[in-house]
């Protein structure tokens, strides 16, 4: 089997940034009610750019960092619940903005597990000669899926893209994953589409995200760290020796609560969520191209992604820098 590792990242988050003192100029909110439940401040919302233009923006700085032309690329999918379309993907849609002419392109709709998903994909075409080059987006405008008179979801979430680049290599940096799904409990979090509207029915769906939000904290709580455990088994460190834990970034409780229950140091856990509140499929890359970027990232380094969510869905990979 080959090895991967990753070779670049990006990302991009529209200019648009709202603050919880300006949510509660329209909404019945306060900063101290959503900073307090779950350590968001500020988050990015889209004032026109939709799915497909945020992965492209992630995307041209994800292969920019990783030196290689985009015609290289034999594999681009997109992490996303809130796509521009039903078809095209917004993969494919990628490629033709960034000329991957050479890829083979496809979404993957796994909520806020996303993007783990995707890099779990992505590297099992790599490491099986599939592919030698791919690039793995997580983008999201949640903002079009919110419901905006609801206080108790709007104020979770925040638009952006998140992209990596990962290519076979002489070394080995992606290792392993545990992803799992759990359909017996996705009415805890849901999203319809479209209304069934033909000649012989005329039948309304609930088109925004709703949550039970309890029981969501919950899953979480416990699913997240066992996943990590599971993953662990067939890993060649201990789960003191990993450098930083990247976690969906959904609530600073749920990452506090999780660095307990690992008794993992919580300054090993990354966050950024005060800046972009929940941002799904997106919040992962986001935080590891922030990383990059700070230089946070060292060769050598060891770290757990984990992401959780609709579904409801669960995952979690170890990667070496
Ligand atoms: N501002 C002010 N009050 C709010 C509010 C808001 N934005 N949203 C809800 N409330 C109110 C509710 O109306 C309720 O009022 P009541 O007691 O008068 O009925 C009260 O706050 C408590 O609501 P509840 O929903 O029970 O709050 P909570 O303590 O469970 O916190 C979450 C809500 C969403 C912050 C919390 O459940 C959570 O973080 N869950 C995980 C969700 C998540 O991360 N999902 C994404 C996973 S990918």
């Amino acid at each position: 089997m080959n090895n991967v590792r990753i070779i670049g990242t990006g990302s991009y988050t529209p200019d648009n940034i709202v603050s919880n003192d300006e949510l509660s100029s329209f909404l019945d909110t306060s900063d101290e009610w959503i900073s307090s439940r779950t350590g968001i401040k500020n988050r990015r919302i889209s004032k026109g750019e939709g799915t497909t233009q945020l992965a492209v923006n992630a995307a041209r700085k994800a292969i920019a960092s990783s030196h290689i032309q985009a015609n290289e690329i034999d594999l681009i999918i997109v992490a996303t619940m809130s796509p521009d379309n039903f078809t095209p993907s917004t993969a494919c849609e990628v490629q033709r903005e960034i000329q991957a002419d050479n890829a083979m392109c496809f979404d993957v709709n796994a909520a806020c597990s996303g993007f783990v998903y995707a890099l779990n994909i992505a590297t099992t075409y790599i490491k099986s000669n599939m592919a030698k080059k791919a690039l793995v987006i997580g983008s999201e405008v949640l903002s079009k899926i919110s419901d905006w008179n609801d206080r108790g979801t709007c104020v979770l979430f925040g638009d952006g893209a998140g992209a990596v680049i990962i290519s076979e290599a002489s070394e080995e940096g992606i290792m392993n994953f545990h992803c799992k799904s759990l359909g017996k409990l996705s009415q805890h979090i849901t999203c319809g589409a479209r209304d069934l509207n033909n000649h012989y029915i005329s039948k309304q769906t609930d088109k925004y995200i709703r949550m039970n939000g309890q029981e969501v904290f919950k899953f979480a709580c416990t699913y997240v760290p066992a996943s990590i455990q599971k993953l662990m088994e067939h890993s060649p460190y201990s789960l003191q020796e990993i450098d930083y834990f990247v976690l969906h970034q959904a609530n600073k409780r749920i990452i506090s609560s999780i660095s307990k229950r690992l008794k993992i140091d919580i300054n090993k856990f990354y966050m950024n969520i005060e800046s972009y509140g929940n941002t799904s499929a997106a919040s992962i890359p986001i935080a590891l191209d922030e990383m990059n970027r700070k230089k946070i990232l060292v060769k050598g380094n060891k770290i757990i992604i984990a992401g959780f969510g609709g579904g409801l869905t669960y995952g979690a990979g170890l990667i070496t820098i």
